[in-house]
Formats: C-alpha cells, sequence, structure tokens
C-alpha cells in the first residue's frame, strides 16, 4: 500500500499520511533522518493518540527529538525510543516499508 513519494518529506523532517482500506483507517509518519528513511505508526505507545495535534508538526521545536503533542513525549527519530515524558523506555511501532521510482510502500499488513 502506496504511503507517499519519498521526495515529499524534507531531509529532516517528517510528514503524516493516513491511509484507509475499507473499514481500516491507519495513520503514518514517514521520516528522512540524517540520510536514512524511516516510517512509523503515527500512534503514540503512551495513550495511542497521533503524534501531531498540527499535521506534519512531528519535530520539537529543537528539531531534534520527534514529540508526541498530547502529553509531550520525546522520541529518537533513528530508533523511536521515548526519552522523556509519560512512555520513557517505550518505542513507536517501527513499520517494514519499500522504495521504489521515489514511492514509500508499506510492507505488512495495515
Ligand atoms: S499520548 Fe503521547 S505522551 Fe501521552
Amino acid at each position: 500500500m502506496a504511503l507517499m513519494a519519498l521526495a515529499d518529506v524534507p531531509e529532516d523532517d517528517a510528514r503524516g499520511v493516513t491511509i484507509r482500506d475499507g473499514a481500516k483507517m491507519r495513520k503514518f509518519v514517514v521520516l528522512r533522518w540524517k540520510g536514512e528513511t524511516i516510517v512509523y505508526r503515527n500512534r503514540c505507545p503512551h495513550a495511542g493518540t497521533p503524534l501531531d495535534w498540527i499535521p506534519d508538526r512531528f519535530f520539537d521545536r529543537s528539531g531534534a527529538f520527534i514529540f508526541c503533542a498530547t502529553h509531550g513525549a520525546s522520541f529518537e527519530p533513528d530508533t523511536g525510543l521515548c526519552i522523556d515524558g509519560p512512555c520513557v523506555g517505550d518505542v513507536l511501532d517501527r513499520c517494514k516499508f519499500t522504495v521504489d521510482d521515489g514511492i514509500v510502500t508499506l510492507a505488512e499488513p495495515l
């Protein structure tokens, strides 16, 4: 299932996407971070809410950490590990994906 064009994600930033398949709806966040592409489910491990209040605003003010807008958890972009906030030690759910012809495609069930 195609998520988005990799070119739509600025380097060292992230973009969100919502995918629907019948009754299922899932949110994802695609990161380009230090030359690496990473896909996480857009779901905080603390309470399960999407990370971004403002669409596509996933990073904190420093630009160094992914931020959960709901209660302020901070996550390492490259590992998804929560290093501050109510879910320290939990990790974002990392997804398998492929990139073909510049399109990031989910390589696991929705
Ligand atoms: S839901 Fe993310 S820190 Fe609470």
